[in-house]
């Protein structure tokens, strides 16, 4: 995965914060029972697991995760809270593998999973989807949103650079979730949906972007890719706001 600065992050997320109080609002019009135990995946600089999911869901513990410690660091400066924990773990491993005896001992007893923008990171559907059955309390919810961009790798390609093995084609993503909640069988699917998501993007220009994903979100529909969009934007002082355009994968699932 390319790193992401906790930083910058926090300054360039008033869209994820749109979208993920989106998905507060349905959890909580859905009320499909309360959520004692959450556990946040990708949980980043904690903003959203403090501001909307700790101050709209009624809980008694937040579990907040991410693989990255500096963005671990910066959650608990930042956004700590009497009933978050927050926890370095990457959860792309394999159940079995997951090293964390804290997380381990929630097995069976998690409420809701909740997860912004972060399981497009992770390709293998199939273990994520296990490791949540792992987790999930029958009737416990696993409530996501995730990037489908068109395939980067396909860009990475005719810019000569190596294949990123995380970042899948759409239609690789959604056949690889579809399957595997199908396949567990132990998920009763309530929401898969695909949303058109456009959201300005305004940048001071300091902060790094991986160039490729900037050239996606800009010209989804470009024939040719252009590597040179993010140098271009930085280059031109008199732009400092552009469109992304990206669709987003919802889904919410209940555990039988
Ligand atoms: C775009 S940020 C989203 C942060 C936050 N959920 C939000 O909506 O503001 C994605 C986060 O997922 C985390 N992430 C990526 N791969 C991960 C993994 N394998 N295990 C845990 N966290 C991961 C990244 O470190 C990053 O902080």
């Amino acid at each position: 995965m390319d790193i992401i600065e906790p930083d910058v992050y926090a300054k360039q997320k008033s869209n994820a914060q749109l979208i993920a109080m989106q998905s507060i609002d349905s959890l909580i019009d859905a009320n499909y029972r309360s959520y004692d135990q959450i556990v946040d995946i990708g949980c980043g600089d904690g903003d959203i697991t403090k501001q909307l999911l700790g101050k709209h869901i009624p809980h008694k513990h937040i579990l907040a995760i991410d693989v990255l410690p500096d963005m671990i660091s910066y959650a608990r400066r930042h956004n700590t809270d009497d009933t978050i924990e927050y926890l370095v773990q990457d959860m792309s491993v394999k159940w079995p593998l997951i090293s964390s005896p804290r997380l381990r001992q929630l097995a069976g007893n998690v409420d809701l999973i909740f997860s912004n923008l972060a399981l497009e990171y992770m390709a293998d559907k199939r273990q994520i989807v296990d490791t949540f059955g792992q987790l999930l309390s029958a009737g416990g919810v696993f409530h996501a949103n995730m990037v489908v961009m068109e395939d980067i790798n396909k860009r990475l390609a005719s810019y000569g650079q190596q294949p990123r093995k995380w970042y899948q084609s759409r239609e690789k993503q959604l056949d690889n979730w579809r399957q595997s909640l199908q396949s567990d069988n132990q998920f009763l699917v309530k929401q898969f949906e695909i949303i058109d998501n456009t959201d300005d993007f305004e940048s001071e220009k300091t902060d790094h972007l991986w160039d490729t994903a900037f050239d996606a979100l800009v010209n989804p529909t470009a024939d040719k890719p252009n590597p040179r969009t993010w140098q271009q934007f930085l280059a031109d002082p008199t732009v400092t706001e552009v469109n992304r355009y990206h669709q987003l994968l919802r889904i919410t699932a209940i555990k039988q």
